[in-house]
């Protein structure tokens, strides 16, 4: 059992605003099903995501964006079934927040009606502040979502790091002070140099949590499938793989399909 584990019986967005102010990193992992979710919360991560990443993950789409409202609500449902310890993050899907406030607190509702989430996270800066507070006075809690966003990724062009030029760099940190100052309870910080996530992560007193942003911020989150080695086309420099479960599973899905083939499978003592 993790020291985390034992010391908090139930992480609530106060709970991570604690971790930051104890130097106590936090960790965080998606995830998008009952059985998955039901692991990673017994490992004791702090926190789950419900990421839109289950678009390419579990639907096998090449971006984030086709995954709707309610597949994100169905999927979310599935972890919060599993979860007893770890915050729940569900992420509002490209196209359920653009367009106006209105519609994205009517998105946000949506997801803690109808999942069982403890939270939500959106993508961007000043450009959706007007729905992040409509959302906040409803009293749901938002995560922010800055530097590499996915759900923008035919804007940028490609999945390269962000905010090396120094403008970019400005925007990005101003943002993150604006999502503070408007109640956000932390922000995910996606691809940019370790050097300036360090500074942002100075200059706001919410945890920012990192991907692809070095050590300098206050808690790390990986995709699931990621750091299990599930996937295995994908191979970022900032992703660390803890086993090799594409390899794992392909050994044991065919010795299965070879026990089948020669009747090894099911033997005597394996039937009724
Ligand atoms: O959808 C997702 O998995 C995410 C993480 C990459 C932070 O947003």
């Amino acid at each position: 059992m993790s020291i985390a584990k034992k010391e908090y019986k139930r992480i609530t967005v106060k709970t991570l605003v604690d971790m930051k102010s104890n130097k106590e990193k936090i960790s965080m992992l998606t995830a998008y099903d009952y059985t998955m979710a039901k692991i990673v919360d017994e490992a004791g991560v702090d926190v789950i995501l419900v990421g839109d990443s289950a678009s390419n993950v579990m639907a096998g789409h090449e971006t984030t964006l086709p995954i709707t409202l309610d597949q994100m609500i169905y999927h979310a449902a599935s972890v919060v079934r599993a979860v007893q310890r770890a915050l729940v993050v569900v992420d509002l899907p490209f196209g359920s927040y653009q367009s106006d406030p209105k519609e994205a607190l009517r998105s946000a509702i949506r997801i803690m009606k109808e999942s069982g989430g403890h939270a939500v996270k959106m993508e961007g800066g000043k450009e959706i502040k007007e729905s992040i507070k409509r959302i906040l006075n409803a009293g749901i809690p938002v995560m922010g979502h800055l530097g590499l966003t996915p759900q923008s990724i035919y804007k940028f062009g490609t999945y390269t790091v962000r905010a090396k030029e120094e403008q970019e760099a400005e925007q990005l940190k101003e943002d993150a002070i604006m999502l503070e100052k408007a109640g956000c309870f932390g922000i995910v910080l996606e691809k940019i140099p370790a050097k300036l996530a360090r500074e942002v992560a100075e200059s706001v007193s919410i945890p920012i949590i990192g991907i692809g942003a070095g050590d300098g911020v206050d808690g790390q989150v990986l995709v699931l499938h990621d750091m299990l080695g599930m996937t295995h086309e994908f191979n970022p420099r900032f992703l660390r793989r803890y086993m090799n479960l594409y390899e794992d599973m392909t050994l044991s899905i065919s010795q299965y399909v070879k026990d089948v083939k020669k009747s090894d499978f099911p033997n005597k003592e394996e039937q009724y």
